[in-house]
């Protein structure tokens, strides 16, 4: 499937299973727009309406990146004075990535700064290119991040990495992004097509129910007390024990060449 969106690129690979949003505005860097956060919010649902039409769960992971050599720049500022546009859509796409069921993984080249880095900390995991550079300029503009920025730097890094980023406005490496837990992985320019791919492919091939309460987990983990992140752990992993996915699983444990394939039940 390959769909064009006036501002994204929506595709799905039947073969592995993992779906691909591009933001698709080049020419401004990949800046928010009203209508970019329309159309990762609709490029997310046409992927996931693959499922519909599967025998099981289609869509395992969903790689999200940005077209020609840069993730984002963040909020379109030819938008900011749209305050009504920014207050409603502003909070939507970054929500709905979050919310979404499945795993997406933020493939991150060139600029990914303020709102960008805020969409790519939405994503589950984060793989970035070695020449990415990373930052949360809005002090500059006498703003602060509008989407959660600090708040998630404080959770990913520690909130004096995130006052640093915020208060400073100064751009980090994807290097000293990875040392600060914000960044998964950092390829450079020979591997990083390849790694990211693999790494969704990883994914996209283990059980998708399993891949999914593990989001959720996490997800749980950052929102929650320790108790009540360990119940909803307890629970969820009582549910997997009775799916055929798990039989799948302890099949290929016990045998030496079975191949597993995963079904989503
Ligand atoms: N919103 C709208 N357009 C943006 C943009 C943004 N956030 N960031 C970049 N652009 C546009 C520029 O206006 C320029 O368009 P033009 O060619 O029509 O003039 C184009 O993207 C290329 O940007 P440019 O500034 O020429 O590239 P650069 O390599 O010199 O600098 C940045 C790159 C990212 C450092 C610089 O564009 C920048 O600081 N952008 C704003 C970042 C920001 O403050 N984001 C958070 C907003 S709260």
């Amino acid at each position: 499937m390959h769909e064009e969106l006036e501002t994204t690129v929506v595709e799905f690979d039947a073969e592995t299973n993992v779906g691909y949003v591009t933001l698709n505005r080049p020419d401004a860097l990949n800046a928010l727009s009203s209508q970019l956060r329309e159309d990762v919010v609709e490029g997310l649902r046409l992927l996931e309406a693959q499922n519909e039409e599967a025998d099981g769960v289609a869509l395992r992971a969903v790689v999200l990146e940005g077209a020609e050599g840069n993730f984002c720049a963040g909020a379109d500022v030819n938008e900011f004075s749209d305050e009504s546009a920014g207050a409603t859509s502003e909070r939507s796409h970054y929500e709905f990535i979050r919310e979404f069921p499945v795993p997406v993984i933020a493939k991150v080249e060139g600029y990914c700064l303020g709102g960008g880095l805020e969409t790519a900390m939405s994503c589950d995991m984060r793989i970035a290119h070695e020449e990415a550079r990373f930052g949360l300029p809005e002090v500059d503009l006498g703003l602060l991040p509008g989407a959660g920025g600090v708040q998630m730097v404080s959770q990913l890094a520690s909130p004096a990495a995130a006052m640093e980023l915020a208060m400073t406005g100064e751009h980090i490496t994807a290097d000293r992004a990875a040392d600060l837990g914000i960044v998964n992985r950092v390829y450079g320019d020979d591997e990083f097509d390849e790694a990211v791919d693999e790494f969704a492919e990883t994914i996209a091939a283990k059980p998708p129910l399993a891949t999914q309460a593990i989001k959720q987990s996490a997800r749980t983990a950052v929102q929650a007390g320790l108790e009540e992140g360990v119940a909803f752990d307890r629970q969820q992993f009582g549910q997997l024990l009775t799916t055929e996915d798990h039989e799948e699983g302890a099949r290929a444990f016990a045998e030496d060449d079975y191949e597993p394939e995963f079904k989503g039940r």
